[in-house]
């Protein structure tokens, strides 16, 4: 019997459909190997995790799930390891398509979540800075507008309290998510954009032509008082910027983004050290005039080159600091790729520059480039770390990249870790602006440890605490009806292992219980609520759960198996069917 009618045997319609039909298999066949076999290869052969990992089998953020507290974090993949990145904090912001839980967070140097929180949204920038001897959390949230924001910058005491609302000052002003610093002086350096008019002819745009002007504020932070600003088309021309952009500038609604300020700093002197994505250019801006004393690298660049144009070809760079002001030592993340239609490609680096100011010479230091050359198209940090024992270390957040990279000093890298897929970040499913390293941050909640029961174990976790070192499981037996200190007793204590840590639930007795938070000294840092095991319940849920799947298992099965069994009676008469097609047609 043939399983189809004759015209279709030989007719276009037959192929096409035949093709769709492969089309749809194999990426069937691909999806399923993506997502059933290559996981359980992983498992088995531990040596593929990292390599699936960028490749996205485990989707392009990979997260992990706890009992004890709702919000997934990522669960990162480390390229490489050393024991030298083993302190600190690492401060991320991770947002984009594939991030449900965007917002603030705070890992480990191992990557296990220390806190998060989804209550601001989306954030920007998340650092951890001193403002008049104590340190906050400081990041921005808001409106974002294409590449810039409106918004305000937060800053988040030990308890995770907001305390301060930084907000730019004048009519129509907002914060910008690219740069909050807090000087010694207790003042905050902002960043902010103002879409207004200038000339633009000399780009071939019209003489009144739209801009975004990059503004720079700085405000006291307790009074508010708006003690300098500064705005970059005062002191910048037009034709200095390397954007390209063939419709911005005509409209209002499509100004044309010249200087793309994105870092700023104080110096000793009182002046202003500036980053200027767009010029290709870092310059020092005067606190009295507000002129730019000194420009490195763009049209501009005043600095002869003695590492023939390494320390001065840098482009679309973030992140512009003195290391040391009186060496003449500074860094900044140099993107060296801004996508497809902006030229100036190399990968994306960290530099460590040396200056001579007076003299105007600039000398290449160190270049810092991550273990798979990634090309930043946006976003970026850098960071010098300086440890107890006066060695120095890098550190670096590859921005629209996920991932982040820490070096000695001298080049050599020490460890890299991704929280996204590397062969999926041209996508920018998952990006965070900055990701800076702390060894600054203690963290106090106001809220109590969370505690819960699953399978048979206790599940605890408090977010934000980072001062916990061991946790303790007490219980009330069953007859003791009152829940007093006193009938409390300790079951188990355990070591603080990640996020949430967890004890095997003693199954004689004890039917209600809390667990403590201790600290290094032993002293008790929380107590969660009480909670009750329904053991009965969830071995009920457990079974019918079991018989459910075990059964709609067997049916699967069995289905499969007839299917098969009738594909294959149909395979047979499809290689006759086809043997007479030929049949047929040689005879004609
Ligand atoms: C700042 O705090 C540190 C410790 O937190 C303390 O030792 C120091 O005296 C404080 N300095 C000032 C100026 O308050
Ligand atoms: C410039 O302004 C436009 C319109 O407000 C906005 O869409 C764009 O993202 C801005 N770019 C920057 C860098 O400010
Ligand atoms: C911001 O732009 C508006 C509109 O062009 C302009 O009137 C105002 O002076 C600008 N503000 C600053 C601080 O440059
Ligand atoms: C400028 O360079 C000269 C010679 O290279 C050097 O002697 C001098 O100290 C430099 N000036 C400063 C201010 O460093």
């Amino acid at each position: 019997m043939p399983i189809y009618p004759k015209w279709f045997a030989r007719s276009k319609a037959r192929t096409l459909i035949l093709s769709i039909l492969g089309v749809f298999a194999s990426t069937l066949v691909l999806l399923f190997l993506h997502q059933f076999i290559l996981p359980v290869v992983a498992w088995f052969l531990p040596q593929f995790e990292i390599p699936f990992y960028d490749l996205g089998v485990y989707g392009s953020y990979r997260t992990r799930n706890y009992v004890s507290y709702d919000l997934s974090s990522p669960r990162v993949s480390h390229l490489q390891w050393d024991n030298q990145c083993d302190d600190g904090f690492v401060l991320i912001t991770p947002h984009g398509a594939d991030v449900d839980n965007a917002g603030p967070m705070i890992l480990d140097a191992r990557g296990e979540l220390v806190w998060m929180s989804e209550d601001f949204g989306p954030v920007w920038n998340l650092k951890a800075q001193k403002y008049k001897n104590e340190t906050y959390l400081t990041f921005w949230a808001g409106e974002k507008q294409g590449s810039y924001g409106a918004g305000d910058y937060y800053m988040l005491d030990a308890t995770y309290q907001v305390v301060y609302q930084i907000d730019a000052m004048g009519e129509d002003l907002h914060a910008d998510l690219h740069e909050l610093i807090i000087t010694d002086e207790g003042t905050a350096l902002i960043s902010v954009y103002n879409v207004t008019q200038t000339d633009l002819t000399s780009i071939g745009r019209p003489v009144n032509g739209w801009i975004n002007d990059s503004i720079f504020q700085e405000i006291d932070i307790a009074t508010g008082e708006l003690l300098f600003q500064w705005k970059a088309s005062d002191h910048f021309r037009p034709d200095e910027t390397y954007y390209v952009n063939p419709f911005a500038g005509y409209s209002k609604t499509n100004p044309f983004d010249l200087f793309h300020i994105n870092s700023i700093q104080k110096d000793a002197d009182g002046n202003y050290l500036v980053s200027a994505r767009h010029n290709h250019a870092i310059t020092t801006i005067s606190h009295e005039t507000g002129e730019p004393l000194w420009v490195l690298g763009g049209k501009r660049n005043e600095f002869k080159d003695l590492s023939d144009g390494a320390a001065t070809a840098f482009s679309w760079q973030h992140d512009a600091r003195w290391v040391s002001e009186a060496k003449g030592i500074l860094t900044l993340f140099d993107n060296g790729y801004a996508g497809p239609i902006q030229p100036h490609t190399h990968s994306s680096q960290g530099l460590m520059l040396q200056l001579d100011i007076s003299n105007r010479t600039t000398t290449l230091l160190n270049s810092y480039t991550s273990l798979q050359q990634l090309h930043t198209p946006s976003q970026g940090s850098m960071q010098v770390l300086h440890g107890d024992n006066g060695q120095e270390k890098v550190f670096i957040g590859w921005g629209h990249s996920a991932a982040y990279t820490e070096y000695h000093s001298n080049g050599t890298l020490l460890c890299e870790t991704h929280f996204g897929a590397s062969w999926l970040y041209y996508l920018g499913r998952v990006v965070s602006y900055r990701a800076q390293k702390t060894t600054d941050w203690i963290g106090a909640p106001t809220t109590s440890p969370a505690a819960a029961i699953r399978n048979g174990m206790v599940y605890v976790s408090w977010n934000g605490a980072t001062e916990v070192v061991a946790w303790e499981l007490q219980g009330v037996v069953e007859s003791d009806e009152n829940e007093g200190d006193e009938n409390f007793r300790s079951l188990d204590i355990t070591d603080r292992s990640g996020f949430e840590s967890a004890f095997l639930l003693p199954l004689e007795d004890y039917t209600r219980f809390r667990v403590l938070a201790l600290d290094r000294n032993g002293q008790t840092l929380g107590c969660s609520d009480v909670i009750e095991s329904a053991q009965s319940e969830i071995s009920i849920f457990d079974f019918f759960g079991m018989v459910g799947f075990l059964g709609a298992l067997s049916l699967c099965v069995s289905f499969l198996c007839r299917r098969i069994r009738r594909l294959q009676r149909a395979g047979v008469a499809f290689g006759y069917r086809a043997l007479d097609d030929k049949a047929v047609s040689d005879a004609a």
